[in-house]
């Protein structure tokens, strides 16, 4: 008993931990945050918000209940099937991807959410730039990007037009 209990401990350490090397650790989103963000993007229902790193899908289903359309990625798989799961109801609005989001080519979306990490978001800026999104509008929350100024900031949410 004290082993299995032992193995699920170790499994789940390593699952929230190895995320890591590729990204920021999981912390939630506020909703008051969440809703900041579709503000200051001046988003409207039917646009569509890329998630990078979507945790537990709660920014997600925030967003779907705005009306928008939803594409998260998530690179821990416990995470990626709470999102997956939790998400179900609003399969028409919101995609779930497993995966790590720097590898992958972006579908097209009308702004870009993240709560990374300060030293990830020079990387990110270079990142966004390579997607040659149509609108690069990237809605941060909590860290910015180093040099560059935000167009506005509420509740401590970052937008940025690169
Ligand atoms: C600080 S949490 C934010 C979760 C969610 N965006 C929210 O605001 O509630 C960062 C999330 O990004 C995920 N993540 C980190 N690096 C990633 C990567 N390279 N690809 C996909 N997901 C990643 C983590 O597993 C974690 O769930």
């Amino acid at each position: 008993m004290w082993q299995i209990l032992f193995l699920v401990i170790v499994v789940l350490f390593f699952m929230f931990s190895f995320v890591l090397l590729f990204g920021a650790p999981y912390l939630p989103t506020l909703t008051k945050q969440v809703d900041a963000a579709v503000e200051l993007a001046g988003l409207s229902p039917g646009d569509t918000i890329l998630e990078l790193g979507c945790g537990d899908g709660r920014v997600l289903l925030r967003a779907a209940k705005h009306g928008l359309n939803a594409v998260g990625y998530e690179i821990n798989p416990i995470l990626f099937l709470v999102a997956y799961l939790r998400t179900r109801r609003y399969a028409k609005q919101i995609s779930v991807i497993y995966g790590n989001f720097w590898n992958k080519h972006w579908p097209a979306a009308d702004a870009v959410y993240v709560f990374l990490l300060p030293r990830l978001m020079p990387k990110l800026e270079f990142k966004v730039k390579q997607e040659s999104l149509v609108k690069p509008r990237v809605i941060s929350f909590a860290f910015q990007f180093p040099g560059i100024k935000p167009k506005s900031v509420k509740d401590g949410v970052f937008l940025y037009e690169l």
